[in-house]
């Protein structure tokens, strides 16, 4: 008999064959998040779990199969999972770092540009019939080139940002919990206390995994700081920023505008952030491309592989899972 899997999601094809090879698969049936009680009911009857950065993976959750053998998270960042308490019940967590990287950083780019050169905001206003004709003061924007990048957070998606600064001759000043020195060495970029940082950049991007340190790291206070002229990125977890705190930052042109991936309570919006034209709202596609949801799933069905065989995960997040066997 081949062991379970619960996928809560449909993934890319490529990974639903691979993982079909050698489990059967128990899938949500809607493409539409799966509710708590579907969630326990699935992970009573597998041995791993294959889940989403939506779905709260928690001691209920956890404590519902003595027998669950591993939780394979389709995300890199691992938040939703209560890691503590997998590894005290020795059950291995793995994520998807690496192959989303680029795409993700990519889409931090893509919120800045957006956001520096006013795109959302001019394409409405095309489509909506009122281009009249070439105007001197028609969406004037910000530089980008020579500018100041502040990167909270040199991992691996924070250095793959730095990376793309280069090419735009911007000037790289970073905080991280230590001074990374491949950063200094390979983009020239400077380490700077946070408050610093806040009160140099240009353009403030977020690449920090959500932790209790990190929860509202950027609020009231932070926006004070920053200058009037700033831009900040999130494509790392919403809670990093006090979206209330934002919205009114925006408001009141503390900043000049945001562009945002994550939200504090996803799906939810605080309310009228919606109606600010300085601020880019995307719903979390930061690893959505083809290739990259592909390489995501493949790499989750090569940890589960690895749990079932008996095999420590490539990608596990808790190694220590082993000390409580
Ligand atoms: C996306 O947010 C991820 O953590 O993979
Ligand atoms: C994400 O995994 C990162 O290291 O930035």
């Amino acid at each position: 008999m081949k062991p379970v899997i619960f996928i809560t999601r449909k993934l890319p094809e490529i990974a639903m064959e691979r993982i079909a090879q050698r489990f059967e698969i128990i899938e949500n049936p809607y493409d539409e998040a799966v509710p708590r009680e579907e969630l326990i009911s699935g992970v009573k009857e597998c041995d791993i779990l294959l889940c989403m950065l939506s779905e709260k993976i928690d001691r209920e959750v956890i404590d519902a199969n003595p027998n669950l053998k591993g939780i394979v998270n389709y995300a890199v960042g691992f938040n939703n999972i209560d890691i503590a308490y997998a590894t005290q019940k020795s059950i291995p967590v793995t994520n998807t770092p690496d192959v989303l990287t680029d795409a993700t950083a990519d889409v931090a780019w893509a919120l800045l540009f957006a956001c520096a050169r006013r795109v959302v905001e001019a394409d409405r206003f095309t489509r909506e019939g009122k281009f009249h004709g070439w105007s001197p003061l028609l969406f004037l924007g910000a530089d980008i080139t020579g500018k100041t990048l502040g990167i909270v957070g040199t991992g691996r998606i924070g250095t793959a940002m730095a990376k793309r600064a280069v090419g735009f001759d911007m000037n790289i000043i970073y905080c991280s919990n230590s001074p990374n020195f491949l950063l200094e060495r390979d983009y020239n970029a400077k380490f700077c206390p946070l408050d610093l940082l806040l009160e140099m950049s240009d353009f403030v991007s977020l690449h920090v995994p959500l932790t209790a340190q990190t929860n509202h790291l950027i609020g009231i206070k932070e926006f004070v700081k920053m200058k009037n002229s700033a831009i900040l990125i999130n494509t790392a977890r919403g809670p990093v920023v006090d979206e209330r705190a934002l919205y009114h930052a925006l408001e009141d042109g503390e900043i000049a505008a945001a562009g945002l991936d994550v939200y504090e309570d996803e799906p939810d919006i605080y309310p009228g952030l919606e109606k600010l034209d300085n601020v880019v709202l995307l719903p979390h596609v930061g690893s959505a491309t083809i290739d990259t949801r592909n390489n995501m799933g493949l790499m989750c069905a090569e940890n589960a592989i690895a749990i079932i065989e008996g095999f420590i995960p490539p990608q596990v997040v808790n190694p220590d899972y082993r000390k409580h066997v």
